[in-house]
């Protein structure tokens, strides 16, 4: 538990977060700029947890120190008051989603008492993730064909009912055979592997059940956060790309064998989590214009009460202008 036992309104700070860092990148949907969306999303998030009650140090991100303007490994966030917390961060999840108006980008955050969290330098990480009914049958080093067959038995349901996500990449090619071998359904997603694992965590308001394939290891991280707290089930390996991240993976003390389950992800049990859509997915709408009014749909998780919030927020346009989160022209370089 973090001590001071954690503020429950840190969940809704976090939300105000992630709510930044959406309408911050919203403005470049479409616009053809990865950069310049996460940009924004990276100002407006480091501003808005400069003021959250927290000493927050970053432990998995998706920078380093000197790749300005990411939310750098190490970096300290927060007012610098109690409680000490481990935070993953990703402005956007899905920046190429974003740069071309395609569903499913979000900004999302989790923080879990200090030193509680999965920290790594290496890239990947294979993945695989259930919903509640399927939880404890699954085996990342079992093959495709075995997880799948069992978790149609614990789904009730016939294997070729299962709708599997798979981030589309070479890397997840044979996975992607495998799965068509069997007769089991696939969403194959360009992007945004986060939101493709709380779809399948929560199967029910997804009709996904399982994903599967390798993606970002902070992305794995991230997702382990909100499953620990909504239930299902994930197990993912270190995915090397040479021998150096290997040897990486050694250095930072990891076994690169390991299969890591949700508490090596996470060993916390105070952990708060926060998304919002940026462009609209199955999991959470997007940032929308409407009238006088922005709008934007968030998930906010807090593991201590296991409660899920699916919070829809209108925030006045011209308050947004003041605060330079919607300016009247975005520039793009
Ligand atoms: P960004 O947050 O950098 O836009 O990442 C999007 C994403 O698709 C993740 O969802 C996924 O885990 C990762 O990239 C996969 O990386 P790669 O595109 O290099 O295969």
């Amino acid at each position: 538990m973090i001590e001071p036992r954690t503020n429950r309104n840190l969940a809704l700070e976090l939300l105000r977060v992630t709510e930044a860092g959406a309408l911050a990148a919203a403005p470049l949907q479409g616009r053809g700029n990865k950069s310049a969306a996460d940009h924004r999303a990276v100002e407006a998030i480091r501003e808005a947890m400069a003021s959250v009650d927290m000493r927050g140090t970053v432990v998995i991100g998706e920078g380093e120190k000197d790749e300005a303007p990411m939310l750098y490994f190490g970096e300290k966030i927060g007012n610098g008051l109690e409680p000490e917390v481990d935070i993953a961060v990703d402005p956007i999840e899905g920046t190429s989603l974003t740069a071309s108006g395609l569903p499913g980008a979000i900004s999302v955050v989790a923080l879990a008492e200090r030193g509680s969290m999965f920290t790594t330098h290496v890239h990947y990480m294979q993945k695989l993730v259930v919903g509640r009914r399927a939880r404890g049958v699954i085996d990342l080093e079992m093959p495709v064909a075995w997880n799948l067959r069992r978790i149609a038995k614990a789904e009730g349901l016939p294997v070729q009912e299962l709708t599997v996500v798979v981030l589309e990449r070479d890397r997840n090619q044979q996975i992607v055979a495998d799965i068509r071998a069997l007769g089991a359904r696939i969403k194959l997603i360009t992007a945004g592997d986060v939101a493709g694992a709380l779809e399948a965590a929560l199967e029910t308001r997804s009709g996904i059940h399982c994903m599967m394939g390798s993606g970002g290891a902070t992305e794995g991280v991230l997702a382990a956060c909100a499953i620990k707290t909504i239930g299902g089930d994930m197990q993912a390996k270190l995915y090397f790309r040479d021998d150096k991240e290997r040897e990486l993976a050694k250095k930072e003390g990891h076994d690169p064998n390991k299969v890591l389950h949700l508490d090596d992800l996470c060993s916390g049990s105070d952990i708060f989590f926060a998304a919002t859509g940026i462009t609209s997915g199955e999991l959470l709408k997007g940032v929308r214009y409407e009238d006088v009014y922005a709008y934007t749909q968030s998930m906010v998780l807090r593991s201590a009460s296991g409660t899920m919030r699916i919070v829809d927020a209108y925030h006045p346009i011209d308050k947004l202008r003041a605060k330079g989160l919607l300016p009247e022209q975005v520039a793009i370089p």
